[in-house]
């Protein structure tokens, strides 16, 4: 009986906080429900717990987490998946004194139920618009289960293909990761919090994760403040800018300071001059990490000089959960600090409307729908094959025609289905049954009496040779053959850097095995990165790199081999010859004794043993047409302070098939008050033009497209001489000038 009268009294608290939700605004609600929090739930609700699955760090055992949650000393959960499991323990939330709702997060990172390409794959189809329907698709699935909050997008610059994570962000380049991340923020959400298929949207890894030395994952890093602003922190201002809810913190140190009490970034920086309203989450476990990176000395010295640096929520180190009361009964820290980041919190779940209907993200019917989408998988299989790259097309062995008698096809990931979604996918226990494989993608577009072979040939990541002799056997047999190489999907991701990024095991001996018979061989590349395969480039006569394409991964790809669409990705990282090329990216500074061509070697910066340019560069592909880019026009050849010139070109399909080019437009900063990267890229655009048709493209260019850092770190234009450069590539050759004046 008192049970009962105490859920009614809840209930009825519950009911005039709910009620008093509609008259109230949000800062007056938070403020409201703030005053009536003892110091205990104020530090619950900082408090993040994981659920039942998937682990991304050290699982800490901690007793009971629904009495936890029932005592209000939880604020959010990550990996609860599914409205039934989601509205278990919100019940159990609003059995709490005050019955402040738990907000759920998940890693949607590309996709939910329908997997979407890698982001580093998604990007390379240079389409804002597909990128952005992407991740709303993945939001609105993930909604519908539950989730309230993605830890995405990843936007991290990275400039090395050794750290497994290039595969979660936009590659290399600062200009294309701020589009893409103000895409993926919209995508993820929508409309604005508060509309059901929304969920907020968490900007990672903050900051220049990315650079770690080495590739090495949760490695240092070390750069002047003049390059974090001007390479590093662009994509998490344009994802602020654009209105995100959440940024995450990264694990490594930056010039010595773990991020996570980094108050220099998270307070000076994001809610300082960024004036970031939102709160920041820890990433997992790494308040408590910052014990082995020597910057704390227990787990109340973590907490203390995470809290007051700006990290508001603890992912799993139970930091907070222990030391906070102390921390602050002690004078330590001030209770205003806890207040803050509790308020940013709360407001936060008040945008998402869970104060009003607890229950709004768990509804069965929703879920259902949203449960092999057919719509989504359509656009799955469309994000997929714009996401693929030619990389050569040797005597236009490509398109393959759909009545070839024999097709061969090899390799270990031909009939592999869940591997397609790539690493950082919430691979459901029934997605092997939806995922199309690269074989029965091709099957399903071969003729019906066109004989398809296929032979694994070898494993992903061993020495074993003894699937040769069958992959060569159906070679024999075949008119053409398809092989399906790379490295494992869980070769790239979280804690996967790689010292040799070469295809993993046997793997190219194979490649060479099978080209001794002479058969034309189109080779499907899958990776998380750019991989190293020179002979493979040189040799084999037809490359796409399909990344991990994700549930409809089949089908795009038998899309592109068979001419269903004409491929259009570009490369959005610089691919290096070999791993001692590493750094490589195109944007780099010309140095005082820059190399004059490939070989040049004669006192330059160039390596004795190599040439100087990469195996393929940034923003690269072929498409199975040509296009010709000429008549470089500028408005004018001087811009004022204030004005703006604007570029055009023509651009003609010259080949024998429509087609998609991505038009790129280049400056370079001829001489600055600092060095300047000898190309900059600061405008794209996606054309389709059908075979022979020209269209006319237009760059607008601004005075405010021109400013960097100056050594002072103040971000400033600078009269003086430019260089355009507008092509299909990093390596564009036409090329035009102008000079901003004062
Ligand atoms: C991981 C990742 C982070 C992810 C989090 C939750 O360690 O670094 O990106 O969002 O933990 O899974």
């Amino acid at each position: 009986m008192l049970k009962k009268i105490k859920t009614l009294l809840l209930m009825s608290l519950l009911s005039f906080t709910v009620s008093s939700v509609c008259a109230q605004d949000a800062e007056s609600f938070v403020d409201n429900l703030l005053s009536k929090m003892t110091l205990d739930e104020k530090i619950g609700q900082l408090n993040q717990y994981n659920g039942d699955w998937g682990a991304t760090g050290k699982i800490t055992p901690d007793g009971d987490k629904e009495k936890q949650i029932r005592e209000g000393k939880v604020g959010s959960m990550l990996n609860v998946t599914g409205v039934d499991k989601t509205r278990k323990l919100q019940e159990i939330a609003l059995q709490s004194r005050l019955g402040i709702p738990l907000i759920f997060g998940q890693d949607v990172i590309h996709g939910f139920r329908t997997t979407f390409p890698i982001p580093l794959g998604e990007t390379a189809s240079w389409d804002l618009a597909l990128i952005e329907k992407a991740a709303r698709i993945a939001a609105t699935e993930a909604a519908a289960y539950g989730i309230h909050w993605t830890f995405a997008p990843m936007v991290d610059i990275a400039r090395d293909p050794r750290w497994g994570r290039v595969m979660e962000g936009a590659g290399e380049d600062t200009y294309l990761g701020s589009k893409a991340a103000e895409a993926r923020v919209h995508g993820f959400q929508g409309k604005g919090l508060g509309n059901i298929d929304a969920v907020m949207a968490c900007a990672k890894h903050f900051a220049a994760y990315g650079a770690a030395v080495g590739g090495r994952d949760y490695n240092s890093v070390d750069m002047s403040n003049r390059q974090l602003y001007e390479t590093y922190l662009p994509p998490f201002k344009a994802a602020v800018d654009a209105g995100v809810a959440t940024l995450m913190n990264s694990f490594n140190d930056i010039n010595g300071v773990p991020a996570t009490g980094n108050s220099f970034i998270l307070r000076d920086i994001l809610k300082g001059e960024w004036n970031f309203k939102g709160f920041v989450v820890s990433d997992w476990g790494s308040i408590g990490e910052m014990i082995p990176h020597g910057y704390a000395k227990d787990e109340a010295d973590a907490a203390l000089k995470a809290i007051i640096a700006g990290s508001d929520m603890d992912m799993e180190s139970r930091c907070y959960k222990n030391t906070l009361q102390k921390l602050v009964e002690t004078g330590k820290v001030p209770v205003s600090i806890i207040d803050d980041a509790v308020k940013r919190i709360l407001l936060k779940k008040y945008e998402l409307g869970l104060f009003t209907d607890p229950f709004r993200y768990c509804n069965a019917e929703r879920e259902k729908a949203q449960t092999n989408n057919a719509e989504h998988l359509k656009f799955a299989r469309e994000a997929g094959k714009k996401s693929i790259v030619l990389l050569r097309n040797k005597n236009n062995l490509l398109p393959l025609n759909k009545n070839t008698k024999t097709v061969a096809m090899i390799g270990p990931f031909a009939k592999a289905t869940v591997a397609n979604h790539g690493f950082w996918s919430i691979a459901f226990d029934d997605d092997s049954t939806r995922i199309v494989s690269q074989y029965d993608g091709i099957r399903n577009h071969l003729d019906k009496n066109s004989v398809m072979l296929y032979a694994k040939g070898c494993n992903e990541n061993d020495n074993d040779r003894k699937g040769f002799a069958e992959a060569l056997r159906i070679a024999q047999k075949a008119d053409v053959v398809i092989m399906s190489l790379g490295e494992g999907p869980a070769m790239s991701g979280e804690a996967r850097s790689r010292s040799n990024i070469h295809f993993s095991g046997v793997q190219e001996d194979l490649l060479k095995e099978v080209a001794k018979t002479g058969k034309p061989i189109v080779l499907l590349i899958n990776a998380g990165r750019p991989l190293i395969f020179n002979w493979a480039a040189d040799n084999v006569q037809a490359i796409l790199y399909t990344w991990w394409l994700g549930t409809e991964a089949g089908n795009a790809i038998a899309d592109v081999v068979f001419g269903d669409y004409n491929p259009s990705g570009k490369l959005p990282m610089t691919f290096p010859r070999t791993e001692g090329q590493i750094p490589i990216y195109y944007n780099h500074y010309n140095t005082g004794r820059p190399a004059k061509d490939n070989n040049d070697k004669n006192y330059v910066s160039a390596y004795i043993d190599l040439q100087n340019d990469p195996k393929y560069p940034f923003g690269y592909g072929l498409s199975y047409t040509t296009f010709d880019i000429s008549n470089l026009q500028l408005s004018s050849s001087k811009m004022t302070a204030d004005g703006k010139i604007t570029v055009s070109v023509d651009v003609k399909n010259t080949g024998n098939y429509d087609g998609e080019e991505v038009v790129q437009l280049y400056i370079r900063d001829l001489v600055g008050s600092v060095v300047r990267p000898v190309r900059e890229l600061k405008g794209f655009t996606k054309i389709a033009l059908k075979k022979g048709e020209m269209q006319k493209v237009i760059f607008e260019l601004k005075s405010s497209d021109l400013k960097f850092y100056n050594e002072k770190v103040r971000y400033i234009d600078e009269p003086g001489d430019y260089e355009i450069y507008v092509g299909n590539s990093s390596a564009a050759t036409l090329k035009g000038a102008f000079e901003l004046v004062n």
